[in-house]
């Protein structure tokens, strides 16, 4: 078998065999195929597409590459849940120990930010001690003795992914419906759960802009993860807009803490229900969404769940102390209004732009290799549908160096759209796909 006979199949429309496929994968990994014969191949990939079968055989490969992790040695049914990305993306934070609360068992991997996305690790990294850095051995003995622990994602996990997605974001193939679909399915099927919930986000702050482009990746990546035996589900939600308030690392912790003392933001508050429910529904701690959602409000209620959260804390390292006094946060040293120039409902918000304006503070990594600040960030006090008068803030910034804080809010303003005119609600649950 030749990459160059299969770079020149895909170019023409042809469909590639699953036995084509393993070849390309395997010599991808292993240094035998080269970048640029990959990077043509992603390209006519992007222009010519995949069937459903070629989709299966790339998720597949990709997934057997490296590591398939065996979370059997714990007991129960394992749930774990993945977003596509987004700008103020804290779900995990506050779900993971509401579900484990609840007597799920999270084992779940990972990733740090990358662009104007923030990934998880990342925002618990804000808590003073705390490591993700565990054996896969502690990892697996931690969720069975107290029902949580999080990991980052180990080089072995999926390594042609890993390779595969760096060389995707530097040739522009990155927002392929096949491509996106098994690379995230290829991680989550290695990463050993036996039912998935996919938080699939939709409108500027996510890749797919469109609702029926999310509902289709959806589609996809319920059908592969279903096909291989794992129960799949989707919930598509709005990121049109920054979810919650809270843009930035630290910021965002205080805020999945609010939300587990029960005083959330709407919107997240809504989604972190939705996406519980669906995860509880899932490991058969529920028969319906209304008794899922009464036994996530219980544990919010009675703090079982904020405890849970600084149980874990503490498992990995953490001062819990923050948990219960989010005061304690190194936020950074200097705050400034970000006013609206004039009067009117806000209209819009470009919801990726609040991202880069964050990764310009110095919360995000512009490169794999790069420090951030987790002590910058934005607090919105205008979201969409809310009215402003000139003058009035939009939002709180939080930096530590004024060049940059002068940047971000110029660029900050700019996301911002105004009208005379009330625009009509932006439903936070588009669909729920099983
Ligand atoms: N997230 C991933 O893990 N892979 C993609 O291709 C896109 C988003």
């Amino acid at each position: 078998m030749r990459m160059y006979d299969l770079i020149s199949k895909k170019k023409l429309g042809e469909a590639l065999t699953k036995e084509e496929i393993e070849f390309m994968v395997t010599g991808f990994t292993d240094g035998s195929i080269p970048d640029y014969q990959m990077s043509a191949m992603m390209m006519a990939i992007y222009f010519q597409g995949m069937n459903p079968e070629e989709t299966v055989a790339l998720t597949m490969a990709m997934a057997k590459s490296g590591d398939m992790l065996d979370l059997s040695a714990i007991d129960g049914i394992k749930v774990d849940k993945h977003s596509t990305g987004g700008v103020g993306d804290k779900t995990s934070l506050a779900l993971t120990p509401m579900v484990a609360a609840c007597g799920i068992p999270v084992a779940k991997m990972s990733g740090r930010g990358l662009g104007h996305t923030g990934g998880t690790i990342d925002k618990l990294e804000s808590f003073p001690g705390f490591s993700t850095g565990i054996e896969t051995e502690q990892f697996i003995s931690q969720v069975n003795e107290i029902g949580i622990a999080i990991m980052g994602q180990t080089a072995d996990l999926a390594p042609a992914d890993k390779k595969l997605y760096a060389l995707r974001d530097v040739t522009a193939t990155v927002d392929n419906m096949s491509l996106i679909a098994s690379s995230i399915m290829s991680k989550k099927l290695a990463a050993g759960a036996d039912a998935i919930v996919l938080d699939v986000k939709t409108g500027s702050g996510a890749f797919m802009k469109e609702e029926a482009d999310a509902k289709a990746l959806a589609k996809i990546m319920t059908d592969i993860g279903n096909g291989v035996g794992r129960c799949t589900k989707a919930v598509i939600s709005d990121m049109d807009q920054p979810l919650g308030f809270a843009v930035g690392n630290a910021l965002e912790v205080i805020e999945a803490i609010e939300t587990l003392n029960g005083n959330g933001p709407e919107d997240f508050s809504l989604l972190c229900m939705e996406l519980g429910a669906q995860m509880l529904l899932s490991a058969n701690k529920a028969q319906t969404v209304e008794k899922a959602k009464a036994m996530l409000l219980e544990v919010i209620d009675n703090g079982k769940a904020l405890d849970k959260l600084a149980e874990f804390v503490k498992a990995q390292g953490g001062d819990e102390s923050y948990v219960y006094h989010p005061e304690k946060f190194t936020l950074a040293m200097f705050k400034r209004p970000i006013n609206a120039p004039v009067s009117g409902y806000v209209s819009h918000i470009e919801c990726d732009e609040i991202g880069v304006c964050s990764l310009m503070l110095g919360g995000g990594r512009e490169t794999k290799d790069s420090e951030i600040d987790l002590s910058v960030g934005f607090v919105l006090q205008k979201k969409v549908g809310d009215y402003v008068e000139a003058g009035q803030p939009l939002a709180i910034m939080y930096g530590n160096d004024i060049a940059k804080m002068d940047m971000a809010e110029e660029r900050f303003v700019k996301a911002y759209t105004f009208s005379d005119i009330k625009p009509a609600e932006c439903l936070m649950i588009k669909a729920v796909i099983s």
